[in-house]
């Protein structure tokens, strides 16, 4: 495989080396890593993953892939310095909100600009990567990129206009069903589970759940029914979620959250 740069260390940048460190598709000396101003922060990498912390943004040149993992404000100036040291190399962008064509302008053409959209999931080989790439992008490049990814998860390439909404479902989507499950672990705490084995009972239910989704092609609609007897405890539970407006509170969350995608985007983007 082949040389990755990683501009940013943070939460994000760890999640993906952590993940393709795992399956040993790249060894950690191939990784060379660089933040704006903590060198502590780079150490701690090395000592837990054994990748190489850059010397400069300068040790770029040698790379194949350049993974941008830097929040979205600091894309443009990141990308300024980066700049002079790109000769066609892939870049691949995790930046929410932040568009193909602005990434290709700041770096004046000078690499192979793909949007990405991972979530954290992406540390224990479980990520949802939403993918856009515009024409400029040739079918090697496109083909490995997506090869590294899809060591790290499921990958979708969509059109770069859903990249928005792809931030607010599978980006934000952690957060969204951790939200769910901390709803549901407080009420089983309620009811008299001790925190401990309302965590394990939880933690079963959505892996065993996804799997069922997964391993039987059965869309949440399905599952659902299955479960649900008429008058059971399920049917019965159900009908107060339905009654709260739930669902309605579910889509104007995933909008509110694709909109403020769209907004980062202009916000960080405007000249
Ligand atoms: N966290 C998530 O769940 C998630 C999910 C999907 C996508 N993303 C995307 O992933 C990106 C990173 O998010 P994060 O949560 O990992 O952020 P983070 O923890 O704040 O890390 C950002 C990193 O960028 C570095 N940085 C900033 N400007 C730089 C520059 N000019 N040159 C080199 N390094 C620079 C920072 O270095 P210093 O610490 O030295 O300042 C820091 O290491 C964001 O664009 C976000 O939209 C995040």
């Amino acid at each position: 495989m082949s040389k990755i740069f990683v501009l940013g260390a943070g939460a994000m940048a760890e999640s993906f080396i952590k993940g393709v460190l795992q399956k040993h598709v790249v060894s950690p000396s191939d990784i060379t890593v660089i933040n704006r101003n903590r060198p502590e922060r780079l150490n701690e990498l090395r000592r837990d993953y054994g990748i190489r912390p850059a010397e400069s943004i300068a040790d770029a040149e040698d790379s194949e892939v350049i993974i941008v993992s830097v929040k979205p404000y600091d894309v443009r100036d990141a990308l300024k310095e980066l700049s002079p040291f790109l000769h066609g190399q892939t870049l691949i962008s995790f930046a929410a909100g932040i568009p193909i064509a602005f990434m290709d302008r700041v770096v004046e053409g000078r690499a192979q600009v793909i949007r990405t959209m991972p979530n954290v999931p992406v540390a224990v080989l479980e990520g949802a990567i939403a993918m856009a790439v515009s024409e400029r992008v040739g079918a090697d490049q496109l083909e490995r990129a997506k090869q590294l990814l899809r060591q790290i998860g499921t990958v979708v390439e969509l059109d770069e206009e859903l990249m928005d909404a792809a931030t607010a479902f599978s980006g934000s989507g952690p957060g969204f069903v951790s939200y769910f499950l901390e709803a549901m672990e407080q009420a089983a705490v309620e009811l008299g589970f001790s925190a401990t084995m309302a965590r394990q009972l939880l933690i079963q239910t959505v892996v065993g759940t996804a799997k069922v989704l997964e391993e039987w092609r059965l869309s949440p609609t399905d599952l659902r029914e299955r479960v649900t007897s008429p008058n059971g405890t399920t049917h019965a539970g159900l009908a107060v979620l339905n009654e709260s407006g739930m669902r309605e509170a579910i889509l104007e969350a995933l909008t509110q959250a694709a909109k403020r995608s769209r907004e980062m985007g202009e916000e960080y983007t405007s000249e």
